[in-house]
């Protein structure tokens, strides 16, 4: 295999890492705020078509609607709380929730097609928070606004590690990593970096297997980089065993939202029974209070269909045919899919499923780790100078414990349901305090150590020559004694998080014993990632995406271990403390790894309401 072996170096005032929906809000706040400064875009892959829903999306799933006095921001605070068993950071939800719709505006100047009720003149609302739109462009739109307001985008650059100023201790200083076409190094010297690398699906063996095993509701392209890129350069996270588990049409996991909340689609058990109703009461025994949220928090949903199947009434199905009887729904409930989720269609016609005719089975996803959806795991920020409480704000908005780091979208912990628009918005407040800390540190030059710099080139590509020494030894086809492919790693370590860390084949449901176990294999795995072996640029990227994997597992167990309660029950159970402790644990847990000793350690903070 052949690769350039050129090294760029690039100087820039603001390094943003992911040109996903956070980082194209960055770019274009900072390019506004730091009219002067140099703004980098740094993407793995095309930013036109990048990151979750670079497939487009059917609806903007946040939206507070103030001009028509719709919603107001605490509202949204109590829905996100609700929702999450109370574990929200306040401050961050409401400051997302009071500049979000400034940021929707924006997307419909920029040329999104919105729809309107024509009743109203309103944005046609879905749900409460949920507006639709005809957004099959809408990352290409997006994706305009930053390469616009951008100095520079790298397109097909993959971050591998961040760096730090060896002159200063716990500053970051830029970043490294290859182009996954040329094979280039790249050394980023950058002021302040913001980090918007999203979130990880195949942490988990997914439900799909086989030929299938790309078909994730997450998409697979998403590792896991906003968690593993901040956590080794030793910044704290929050919240990491708050793991997403959603509710999705079987084998397409083709979203449900549009079906429950704008045709008022009812799920049921296969006799026809509404289960969230006949298993209310039970739920309430295992979960108290939190059981009256409104609407019923997305894990709950999750668990009185789960309850459900394993009591032997599946399959759970969606009746699809009994709210499709007008041409209009009907073309509606096609087009939710051609927006967002064109696989499910597919899944429709192979097999043999009209939905105006038929109902749908319904399933749950293996877990993914976002910070973005119905969860909330990821870095610990400093909130906004304005509302943060002592604790919850150190100098610059969306800043993490590592100074002139910041992060946005999937890569901010305790603030849930931001979706596209919310994480466009926190790209952009990122961005604003970013140029603040970049204005007031004037006489600061990126410093980077010569030596460290040249060890991770060597790390970086050492894969390749894994694969150059070792490929003489192959016995068959892909059997080799000296190296393992990106490939069998990631199987390895699915089956470890499935077996060991609560996923799909033990029905959510782990342990302290399975989760030490499941460390100790998690461990071996990553030492034997420097035998990882890659015949050519697309595995090197491969197997970068399973380091950052392998990053995000560990730091997802050693969360599930500290947390002694069940919290979530549908997103995770712990068969050791299956109850909600608000006595306890009614705290966010935070972890720190120490990139020197390389050490953890696992702490608490309090959760402090702001809102009534
Ligand atoms: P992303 O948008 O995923 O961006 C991350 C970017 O970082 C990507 O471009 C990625 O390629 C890049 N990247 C990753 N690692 C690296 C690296 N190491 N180096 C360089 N670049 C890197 N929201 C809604 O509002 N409405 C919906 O209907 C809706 N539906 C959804 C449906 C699906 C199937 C999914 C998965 C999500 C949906 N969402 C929806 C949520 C929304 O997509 C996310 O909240 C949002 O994309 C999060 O933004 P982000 O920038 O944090 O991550
Ligand atoms: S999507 O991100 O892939 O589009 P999904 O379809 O689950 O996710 O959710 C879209 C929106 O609807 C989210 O805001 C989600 O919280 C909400 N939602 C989905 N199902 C329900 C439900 N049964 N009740 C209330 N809200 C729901």
């Amino acid at each position: 295999m052949r690769v350039s072996g050129k090294t760029k170096v690039v100087d820039t005032d603001i390094l943003v890492v992911g040109g996903g929906f956070a980082g194209c809000g960055a770019v274009y706040e900072s390019a506004y705020w730091g009219r002067n400064l140099r703004i980098t875009l740094v993407e793995k892959a095309n930013i036109e078509r990048s990151g979750a829903v670079a497939h487009g999306l059917s609806a903007i799933n946040l939206y507070i609607g103030m001009r028509w006095n719709e919603n107001k921001p605490e509202d949204f605070v109590r829905y996100a709380r609700g929702d999450l068993v109370g574990l929200v950071r306040e401050d961050l939800l409401f400051d997302i929730a009071r500049h979000v719709d400034s940021t929707v505006h924006l997307f419909e100047e920029w040329g999104l097609p919105m729809i309107y009720d024509k009743n109203t003149g309103h944005y046609q609302r879905e749900g409460r928070w949920q507006i639709m739109i005809h957004g099959e462009s809408y990352k290409p739109i997006v994706a305009e606004a930053a390469r616009r307001s951008a100095t520079e985008v790298y397109n097909r650059v993959m971050v591998t590690h961040l760096l730090k100023d060896p002159r200063i201790p716990n500053r970051v200083s830029g970043a490294v990593g290859f182009n996954v076409r040329d094979g280039s190094f790249y050394i980023f010297r950058a002021k302040a970096v913001i980090v918007a690398a999203g979130g990880a699906s195949h942490i988990y063996r997914p439900r799909s297997v086989g030929e299938g095993a790309g078909r994730t509701w997450y998409p697979p392209w998403n590792n896991g980089s906003a968690y593993a890129l901040p956590i080794q350069a030793g910044a704290s996270m929050t919240q990491m065993e708050n793991k997403l588990v959603v509710t999705r049409f079987k084998d397409g996991y083709g979203p449900v939202g549009f079906y429950f909340l704008a045709l008022k689609a009812v799920a049921t058990n296969v006799y026809g029974e509404e289960y969230e109703k006949t298993k209310f009461e039970e739920l309430r025994k295992l979960v108290g209070k939190w059981a009256d949220a409104k609407p019923l928090p997305t894990c709950f949903r999750n668990h009185v269909m789960l309850q459900e199947i394993k009591e032997g009434r599946g399959p759970i199905l969606i009746h699809t045919e009994r709210v499709t009887e007008t041409p209009e729904k009907e073309e509606a409930a096609w087009e939710d899919f051609l927006d967002m989720t064109i696989g499910q269609v597919g899944m429709w016609a192979a097999n043999n499923i009209d939905p105006k005719d038929k109902p749908s089975e319904l399933t749950t996803s293996e877990p993914y780790v976002m910070g973005s959806h119905a969860v909330a795991a990821g870095a610990w920020v400093s909130g906004p100078a304005d509302l943060s409480p002592k604790g919850y704000f150190w100098g610059y908005n969306r800043m993490l414990t590592v100074e002139g780091l910041f992060g946005a979208g999937d890569t901010v912990g305790g603030s849930p349901h931001k979706f596209s628009s919310g994480s466009f918005t926190e790209g952009r407040l990122a961005g604003k305090a970013a140029v603040k800390y970049v204005l007031d540190h004037p006489d600061y030059t990126p410093g980077t150590d010569e030596s460290v710099v040249s060890r991770l080139r060597d790390t970086i590509f050492k894969p390749l020559e894994n694969y150059n020494l070792g490929r003489n030894m192959v016995v068959a086809g892909t059997v080799a004694p000296n190296y393992i492919y990106p490939r069998h790693g990631l199987n390895r370590l699915e089956k470890i998080m499935d077996e060991y860390a609560g996923g799909v084949s033990t029905f959510y449901v782990t342990n302290e014993q399975l989760l030490a176990r499941g460390l100790d294999l998690i461990l071996t795995l990553k030492e034997d990632l420097s035998h990882l072996a890659a015949e050519d640029l697309h595995q090197l990227q491969r197997a970068w995406e399973l380091n950052h994997r392998a990053w995000v597992s560990e730091a997802v167990v050693r969360h599930t271990i500290f947390r002694k309660e069940t919290r979530w029950p549908g997103y995770y159970y712990r068969a050791d403390y299956p109850k909600i402790d608000d006595d306890h644990w009614n705290v966010f847990t935070v972890s720190g790894y120490d990139p020197i000793s390389g050490e953890w350690t696992m702490t608490t903070k309090p959760v402090i309401k702001l809102v009534d």
